[in-house]
């Protein structure tokens, strides 16, 4: 169980999960804080988990061990740049779950280098972490102890799977499979429902059907030792429906087209990377 101080500075969607996420495992209201300039949206969580909330975000880093930077990432290099006096003085943990910004990023807003170099985990959550099932990639910078990495990887598992990337740049990929994956899936969904309703089946139907058959293909291949290709595979008898319809899907060539896909995204997260550390250099 997480026995450290953990401080979030924003209080919007992913700290209200995380924070959710840590309190059912056992973590403490007392031992979390949260900073917000919405002080209706921190009294909420005050309310709601008996929490300690501040408007001052340097306050926060002297009260806490971690520091969540859970902002936008527009807005990161401001609150990094305001509280790097204290990161300096006082080397807290500094997790950051801003999709797109660079560790060397965010290590120059908080000082490093006219200062000290400060421990780092960058984190690429996804939307689903929303519901506690989100897959989370995690990268350390040098300064990170071990016992600082069990720390942020037991914060990130209060919002679903967690997984260790050993170079930075697998992030980009990252966010081509995982950070936009969900969006992929939901537009899997919507044709299958699509085209449910087109061979006579009414909306309802097809919705329901086309979502539970994700979430049940999904959990069965979680649960299972077979590739996706074996399940497949097994579920796809010789002149049975499912190869008909599997050799049509081949056919229009779905596998390179994710591919070409991920790596427009891939691209796409480079490019906005540069853009958002060049912004505040
Ligand atoms: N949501 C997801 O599923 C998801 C998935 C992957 C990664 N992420 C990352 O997680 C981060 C947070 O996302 P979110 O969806 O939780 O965003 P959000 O709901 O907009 O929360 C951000 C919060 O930070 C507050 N804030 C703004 N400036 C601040 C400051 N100077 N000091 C303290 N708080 C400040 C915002 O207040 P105002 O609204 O008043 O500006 C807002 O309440 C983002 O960087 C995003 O890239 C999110």
């Amino acid at each position: 169980m997480i026995n450290k101080k953990i401080g979030f500075i924003g209080a919007g969607n992913m700290a209200y999960s995380l924070i959710g996420g840590l309190t059912s495992t056992g973590v403490a209201g007392e031992n979390i804080w949260v900073s917000d300039p919405d002080a209706e949206q921190t009294a909420q969580l005050a309310e709601q988990f008996k929490l300690n909330i501040t408007k001052n975000n340097s306050e926060l880093v002297k009260a806490v061990d971690v520091v969540v930077l859970a902002v936008k990432p527009q807005q990161l290099s401001a609150v990094c740049q305001e509280i790097s006096e204290q990161a300096q003085a006082l080397s807290p943990l500094f997790i950051s779950i801003a999709a797109g910004v660079l560790c060397q990023d965010i290590e120059r807003w908080l000082g490093s280098q006219n200062g000290k170099e400060l421990a780092l985990v960058r984190c690429m959550p996804n939307t689903p972490a929303l519901v506690q099932s989100g897959a989370t990639a995690l990268f350390a910078n040098a300064q990170v102890s071990d016992e600082q990495r069990i720390l942020a990887e037991s914060i990130l598992r209060a919002v679903g799977l967690t997984l260790w990337l050993e170079q930075e740049e697998a992030m980009h990929a990252v966010t081509a499979l995982s950070g936009s994956g969900p969006a992929y899936i939901f537009l899997v969904i919507e044709a299958l429902e699509k085209a449910g309703v087109q061979l006579g089946l009414d909306e309802k139907t097809a919705h329901l059907l086309a979502l539970q058959t994700a979430f049940g293909a999904s959990k069965m291949a979680l649960e299972s030792e077979d590739s996706a290709e074996v399940l497949r595979t097994k579920v796809t008898s010789p002149g049975g429906t499912t190869e008909r319809a599997i050799g049509i899907l081949q056919d229009g060539q779905l596998e390179a087209l994710f591919l070409k896909a991920l790596q427009g995204a891939q691209t796409r997260s480079r490019e906005l990377a540069k853009m958002l550390g060049s912004e505040n250099k």
